[in-house]
């Protein structure tokens, strides 16, 4: 059996916050979370160093962080994070759908960005710790959950251009709803032509805050377009469908089979990859390879391509009903969701809210 505990990780230090919210503030957070605009009162804080490595884990008071002015991530951007939730059962327990997974992906992102890896099980403690003190902040209605953000980054004070020597981790959660505001209502989406998400050998496929940043201003233009999201192209030939600003895309032909993209610079989600193994189950083909904006466009036209979604964490699975570009559009903004779509983000979110049999292990419970 795998070691649960790996040699370096040391016991979880608990310091209470003395101002934590009350019952009715929570109550009122709750009914309305939003997303990602409150957080609940504790945080947690991990310390690494090239000599101690992974010291002094503790849950701490939800507070500001202080950093030097010349901390390297002020500078250089290196940081990673990941994102998942936590959900609430029918019978009050609270659970996290694959957080492995989320743990072997923050490794892949610290060792692309020169940052020290943690290890899985530090990070499910991390997760564990954090509900122990704030698990009355995970909401039960439908559809909610509580988002739980890790994050790592450069805290070294030193402005030479080299791997920080100071790293911190954190964790910290905020209780979360829809995150588009139109539910599951058929997003429209911005091609962008103008700018690309990564190329080629870049950061593209780790979670880092710097494809975020590069990412903004094509945003802001689907933003002016109406849009919700932006949906990049690879960057050399500009014609190949990557992802979009914050979640993956998969298609649907009229046979059944899902089609997603397979790039070296797209982030594999952990979303993206669920859906396709209960597609598979249910014996439906997978695709996954390159696919040209083209292909999209002529089998939108000809009834091949029939749905397309978006899908991650914090999306869930959410249908696309147009995409907008320079030039063309794809589908119509009043687009009624696609059925298969909809069948599987319901297959999803059951397994997810133990409401179905969870046949692959996928849930790892969090508050016990
Ligand atoms: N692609 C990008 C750029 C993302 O930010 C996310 C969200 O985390 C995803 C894809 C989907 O990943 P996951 O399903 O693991 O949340
Ligand atoms: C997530 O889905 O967890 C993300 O990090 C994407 C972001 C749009 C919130």
């Amino acid at each position: 059996m795998k070691n649960l505990l790996a040699p370096t990780f040391h016991p979880f230090q608990v310091i209470k916050n003395d101002a934590a919210r009350s019952e009715a503030e929570l109550a009122d957070i709750i009914a309305e979370p939003g997303f990602g605009k409150h957080f609940t009162d504790h945080m947690v804080d991990i310390c690494w160093s090239e000599r101690g490595g992974w010291h002094r884990p503790r849950v701490q008071p939800y507070g500001p962080i202080s950093l030097d002015p010349s901390a390297a991530v002020l500078h250089y951007g290196q940081e990673i994070f990941e994102g998942l939730k936590a959900y609430r059962h029918a019978d009050g327990s609270i659970w996290s759908f694959r957080p492995e997974a989320n743990a072997a992906r923050l490794q892949r992102s610290a060792v692309r960005m020169a940052l020290p890896e943690l290890p899985t099980e530090y990070f499910i403690e991390s997760l564990k710790q954090l509900i122990s003190v704030d698990g009355r902040w995970v909401p039960s209605a439908p559809e909610t959950s509580l988002y739980l953000r890790p994050f790592m980054f450069a805290k070294e004070a030193f402005l030479g251009v080299r791997p920080a020597n100071k790293v911190n981790y954190y964790l910290i959660a905020s209780p979360a709803g829809p995150y588009f505001s139109g539910g599951i209502a058929p997003l429209s989406i911005w091609l962008s032509t103008t700018y690309a998400r990564a190329g080629k050998g870049g950061t593209g496929a780790a979670k880092t805050g710097g494809n975020y940043a590069s990412s903004l201003v094509a945003q802001q233009e689907a933003y002016d377009h109406g849009c919700a999201q932006v949906l990049f192209l690879d960057s050399e030939e500009g014609k190949y469908l990557e992802e979009l600003g914050g979640m993956n895309i998969v298609l649907v032909k009229k046979d059944g089979t899902l089609v997603t993209p397979q790039s070296d610079s797209i982030l594999e989600g952990i979303t993206r990859d669920s859906i396709l193994q209960l597609a598979e189950d249910r014996g439906h083909k997978v695709e996954r390879r390159r696919v040209t904006i083209d292909e999209w466009r002529e089998g939108a036209a000809n009834g091949d391509i029939v749905e397309a979604f978006a899908c991650g964490t914090a999306a869930v699975v959410t249908p696309i009903g147009l995409i907008k570009a320079e030039g063309f559009e794809i589908g119509s903004a009043d687009a009624v969701a696609g059925e298969l779509t909809l069948s599987l983000r319901e297959e999803l979110t059951d397994i997810q809210y133990g409401r179905r049999e969870d046949t692959h292990g996928w849930m790892t419970r969090l508050d016990a």
